[in-house]
């Protein structure tokens, strides 16, 4: 059933581009500058480097290459490619749906904030480069629980919108359009941010490591954000690879994808930081620091109110496209295991995302003392995530595909079979995903998590 009549990309530069769209996104914008902020600027951005490379890139190779092989969806997936009896291995994807609930509340939630600032912003409400001023018009959108919960109800319903028109229209339409215009507004925040007075400090803060600041839980921190911001771990990307196409480069296609990630992430720290010094921002403000300093840059410059809200509108196409990626690893097993519409599947899993994310929606307000671990619900789903349940599955895909699946079927898979000449790049990638990667996630997991 599921093989099929299957949905896909339509071109080689499509699936780049719908790739890059599930990797940018808030996790840019958004959560790379408030980490860095609050976990202590430039040793977390070269921990969370080392992430990416030694273990986010090799995860990365590995779960689109699975999906493509199997052309299933995230649990289908396991139950083809494992050896008969050995059921569990499917569990991974039902710790992926699992996930993409979890991710979507905090994320329908962060990009209900971003919605209401592209209308702030366009009546000219966040023309301020004033702490305080910025603090309180943020704080008055979080606290309010009507108004938080309005906004995530309009993400919702956009995204949910967009996943019913199917994967190749919808999908690949909404990324094609966005990434070079954020790209470009990005690149003049940097430079209004860089000729701000009082801006090398916070390039210092960026770029000049402080290795005290490096505790287990910092470095946890950097590898959730580095599965994070690479949409590994939870079956985005298997579930993105069952749509590539079969003469798709896959080493050299996610590559370019974590580059493009890379570039994104760094031109939005250069553009925050330089500005949160130069203003008087505190760096370790978290979730509020973009909030606040980005309209600040945008207001020290002409023409201020336009780009500002240019920019914000930008940022809620780049969630969009996360949020379908997020969404359509549910949605595709909805449809091709229980024979669920697509647009049924995606109605019951916006639905779930609801009730998850509304607890999380109200985290400033009505929920703030709910705590679990010591966590309102945001942070709570937040830090399930990213630091438990992406790490976790990390794990278990590296071990599936350097214990089980095997070398003789990643080569075949990853040279098309046959058709590249990049041997060493395969080996190299089996070598990590064997031994490397797996160990490194284990020590950084259980360290992080105190366990020992
Ligand atoms: N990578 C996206 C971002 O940076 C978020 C995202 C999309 C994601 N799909 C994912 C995160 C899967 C974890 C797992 O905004």
């Amino acid at each position: 059933m599921a093989s099929t009549a299957r949905d896909g990309f339509t071109s080689t530069f499509g699936v780049f581009l719908a790739t890059v769209g599930s990797a940018v996104g808030l996790g840019n914008i958004w959560k790379f500058p408030s980490l860095t902020g609050t976990n202590g600027g430039a040793g977390f951005l070269l921990v969370y480097l080392l992430a990416t490379l030694l273990v986010g890139l090799p995860v990365m190779i590995v779960e689109t290459m699975l999906g493509r092989a199997a052309r299933a969806n995230a649990i289908t997936t396991f139950e083809r490619e494992a050896p008969k009896g050995q059921w569990w291995w499917k569990s991974i994807g039902w710790m992926g749906f699992a996930a993409a609930l979890f991710i979507l509340a905090f994320y329908s939630d962060v990009a209900g904030w971003v919605y209401a600032y592209v209308f702030k912003a366009a009546f000219g409400e966040l023309t301020t480069t004033d702490p305080k001023a910025a603090a309180s018009i943020f704080g008055g959108l979080v606290s309010s629980p009507g108004t938080s919960v309005f906004w995530q109800a309009v993400v919702l319903v956009v995204t949910g919108a967009i996943i019913m028109l199917g994967v190749a229209r919808g999908i690949e339409a909404v990324a094609r359009k966005l990434m070079p215009l954020l790209f470009l507004l990005l690149l003049v925040l940097c430079v209004r941010s860089l000729t701000l007075p009082g801006s090398a400090e916070g390039l210092a803060f960026l770029f000049r490591p402080d290795f005290s600041k490096i505790t287990p839980g910092v470095i946890l921190t950097a590898l959730g954000l580095a599965f994070f911001k690479l949409s590994v771990g939870m079956g985005t990307m298997l579930t993105y690879g069952s749509y590539f196409r079969e003469n798709q480069n896959i080493p050299g296609t996610t590559a370019r994808v974590m580059l493009a990630d890379l570039s994104i992430s760094l031109l939005a720290g250069i553009a925050i930081f330089p500005a949160v010094f130069a203003f008087g921002f505190e760096p370790a403000s978290g979730p509020s620091l973009v909030f606040m300093t980005i309209p600040a840059v945008f207001t020290s410059m002409p023409g201020g109110t336009l780009f500002m809200t240019i920019f914000f509108f930008l940022t809620a196409i780049a969630s969009v496209g996360a949020m379908l990626s997020l969404l359509e690893v549910p949605v595709a097993i909805l449809a091709e295991r229980y024979g669920f519409g697509r647009k049924q599947a995606a109605l019951c899993t916006i639905l779930a995302v609801a009730v998850f994310g509304i607890p999380a929606a109200l985290s400033n307000s009505v929920t703030a003392d709910l705590k679990l671990f010591g966590l309102n619900p945001f942070d709570l789903f937040d830090f399930l995530s990213s630091n438990v349940l992406l790490p976790l599955g990390g794990i278990l895909i590296c071990l599936f595909v350097g214990w089980i699946y095997g070398l003789p079927q990643l080569r075949d898979q990853l040279s098309n079979h046959g058709d590249l000449s990049n041997a060493p790049v395969i080996n190299a990638v089996f070598f990590l995903v064997r031994y490397v990667t797996p160990l490194s996630i284990a020590v950084v997991l259980l360290h992080g998590l105190k366990v020992f």
